[in-house]
C-alpha cells in the first residue's frame, strides 16, 4: 500500500479533507497529513472538532475523527506545518501522490510561484518537480484574474485542479453524496480505486436518461 500527502488547508471544505482521510485509510493507505493553522479555524468551525494543543494531540483527535473501516486500514501521520524536515519535504520519500483539499486562494497562488513557506507548499512543490500527482481542490467564488492565472500557471507545472464543484446530475439526496461525487474524483486522479460517486454510463440510471424529445 501506498503513502499519500494530504495538506488541508483554511478554505472552507473540511468534510472533503476528512473523507478523503477516511477513504484513503480505509483503501489501507497511510496518509502523512498537514493542516495549516487557518485550516485547523475552518475545521473547528464548519465540524466542531477541536484538534487539541499538542500535535500528537491533534493526531489522535483526528483520527478519531474519521472512523475509518476495513481490515486492511491504514494510518494517519500529523505534521506540524512548520517542520520542514518532515519526510514529504523532500523528493526521495517516496510519496505517491498529494492532495490539498480545501486548497485556500493563498496557498494555491503560494505554490503557483514557488513559494515554498511551510511543510503543505514545500510537498507540493516537490511533487510538481518529481512529477508525481498533485491534486489541488480550490472552493472560492467568485474568481478573481489572479486565481485564475494561479490555477493555470499550477495546471501548466502539472498540478490538477479540481475545484469543489458538486453536480446534480446524480441526484444527490444527502451533503453526503455531494462531498463523495468531489472526493472520488479525487480519488480517481491520486490512482485509488473507488466506487464512492455514480459514473456516467455506468450505474444504471445513468445511461437510462433520454436527451432527445
Ligand atoms: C470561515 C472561513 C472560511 C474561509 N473560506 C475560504 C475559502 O473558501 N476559500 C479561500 O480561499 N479562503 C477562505 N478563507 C480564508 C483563508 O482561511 C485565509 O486566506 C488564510 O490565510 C489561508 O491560509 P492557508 O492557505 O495557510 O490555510 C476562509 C477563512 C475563514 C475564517
Amino acid at each position: 500500500m501506498a503513502v499519500f500527502a494530504v495538506g488541508i488547508t483554511g478554505g472552507s471544505g473540511t468534510p472533503y479533507a476528512l473523507r478523503l482521510l477516511n477513504a484513503l485509510t480505509s483503501a489501507g493507505h497511510d496518509v502523512h497529513a498537514v493542516i495549516s493553522p487557518a485550516g485547523e479555524k475552518v475545521m473547528q468551525l464548519e465540524s466542531g472538532l477541536k484538534l487539541g494543543r499538542s500535535l500528537r494531540e491533534k493526531e489522535a483527535a483526528l483520527v478519531r475523527a474519521l472512523e475509518s473501516e476495513g481490515e486492511g486500514k491504514g494510518s494517519v501521520r500529523l505534521f506540524d506545518p512548520m517542520n520542514l524536515a518532515a519526510p514529504i519535504s523532500s523528493g526521495s520519500f517516496p510519496c505517491a501522490g498529494m492532495a490539498i483539499v480545501p486548497c485556500s486562494t493563498g496557498t494555491l497562488g503560494r505554490i503557483a510561484n514557488g513559494i515554498s513557506s511551510n511543510l503543505i507548499e514545500r510537498a507540493a512543490d516537490v511533487m510538481l518537480k518529481e512529477r508525481r500527482r498533485l491534486v489541488v481542490v480550490p472552493r472560492e467564488t467568485p474568481l478573481s484574474e489572479i486565481h485564475l492565472r494561479n490555477m493555470l500557471t499550477l495546471r501548466q507545472a502539472g498540478a490538477d485542479i479540481l475545484p469543489a464543484m458538486p453536480a446534480f446530475y446524480h441526484r444527490p439526496r444527502t451533503i453526503s453524496d455531494m462531498v463523495d461525487m468531489i472526493v472520488g474524483r479525487i480519488l480517481d486522479r491520486l490512482g485509488v480505486e473507488n466506487a464512492l460517486f455514480y459514473r456516467w454510463g455506468k450505474d444504471t440510471a445513468a445511461s437510462d436518461v433520454e436527451m432527445e424529445d
